[in-house]
């Protein structure tokens, strides 16, 4: 069976960028059938952040995030990456196969320290817990990002290594991208937390009409025939719309003249989309929100699934290096 497995760092609040681009895919895979592992990386989230009730809530946030826009955790494991200790075991075992250079070359390592994140230990052998992360469940493929590519190459190197010298031992995984591979934010540029130009999913009513009320346009009248591809707010509400009826506001806005729609008529439409199609989510989330102990159960199921798998694969790796 296929086995997919993604980790989500606990960051704050998720935005469009985040469900369309990362955790729409999570929860579509694991309807598809075959193996499914999604985990919060808590343990990794500790590189940038020694704030613990701030980190407490962080997690809490994924976790209502992903239980309350649909994820099915009969069908994908759901878990905190610190509920399954195994992975740091593993993570010593693959750094002593591996080669210093082969962190030294990760991009990310450099760009957060560029970033003025503290440049500890933890935060440049980030790259080997993540790979035992990937390892420890037999992963085939990992749903991330374009940023996180070079990650899950480095897991498939450290994998091959370790195999090179104890013999079959680990899967040899490989890095999927999203389809949607870059929503943007209201000003045109990536949406992303640290820019300042996110919407975020659950919001509603008035501060979701203020912040959509911010996306960037220009000052051409309505009736100026434009190119719908310059348009941001069509770049957005592609994100929602059916393909019939965002044709039919492409061909508006490009043919122009009377009764052409206004930036303030694709305001409104965006507003209603994000309010109807996260509806439900929000109303789950709420149910959520009042029911602590149901996140605590489930993410104490999907731990003891997830540990089983890590468990055997640690056992395997600890018998091939010779310490059993
Ligand atoms: P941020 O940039 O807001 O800090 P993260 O780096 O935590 O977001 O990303 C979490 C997941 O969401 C990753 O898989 C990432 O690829 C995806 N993602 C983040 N921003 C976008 C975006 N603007 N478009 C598409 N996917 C995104
Ligand atoms: N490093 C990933 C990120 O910042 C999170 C992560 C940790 C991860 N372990 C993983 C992603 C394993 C995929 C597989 O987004």
């Amino acid at each position: 069976m296929t086995t997919y497995l993604s980790g989500i760092q606990p960051s704050g609040l998720p935005h469009l960028g985040n469900y369309f681009g990362a955790i729409r895919q999570h929860i579509a895979l694991s309807q598809q059938g075959g193996d499914n592992f999604y985990f919060i990386a808590d343990y990794h989230a500790l590189t940038t952040n020694r704030d613990p009730a701030e980190l407490r809530t962080r997690v809490r946030e994924v976790a209502l995030t992903y239980l309350a826009l649909g994820l099915d955790t009969e069908k994908a494991t759901f878990f905190r990456q610190s509920d399954v200790p195994e992975v740091c075991e593993l993570s010593w075992l693959l750094s002593t196969v591996t080669g210093m250079g082969l962190l030294e070359r990760a991009v990310s390592y450099r760009d957060k320290v560029e970033r003025g994140i503290t440049a500890t230990v933890g935060l440049f052998t980030y790259p080997a817990l993540m790979s035992a992360d990937i390892l420890a469940y037999d992963s085939n493929f990992v749903p991330v990002g374009a940023d996180q590519k070079q990650h899950v190459e480095i897991a498939r190197d450290m994998a091959q290594s370790f195999n090179a010298a104890y013999g079959e031992t680990f899967v040899l995984p490989e890095a999927t991208l999203s389809p949607t591979a870059k929503v943007p934010g209201i000003d045109g540029q990536k949406m992303s937390k640290s820019y300042g130009n996110s919407i975020w999913v659950f919001e509603t009513g008035k501060p979701l009409k203020k912040i959509v009320g911010q996306v960037l346009t220009d000052s051409r009248a309505p009736e100026e025939p434009k190119d719908p591809a310059g348009v941001l707010l069509l770049e957005l509400l592609r994100l929602f719309l059916s393909p019939t009826e965002q044709a039919d506001w492409e061909e508006r806005v490009r043919r122009g003249g009377e009764g052409a729609p206004g930036y303030g008529h694709l305001k409104v439409r965006l507003v209603e989309c994000i309010e109807e199609h996260f509806r439900p989510a929000r109303e789950r989330r709420a149910a959520l929100l009042a029911d602590p102990a149901e996140v605590e159960r489930v993410l104490a199921k999907g731990a003891e699934r997830a540990r089983a798998r890590a468990v055997a694969t640690r056992d395997r790796a600890l018998r091939n290096c010779g310490l059993r």
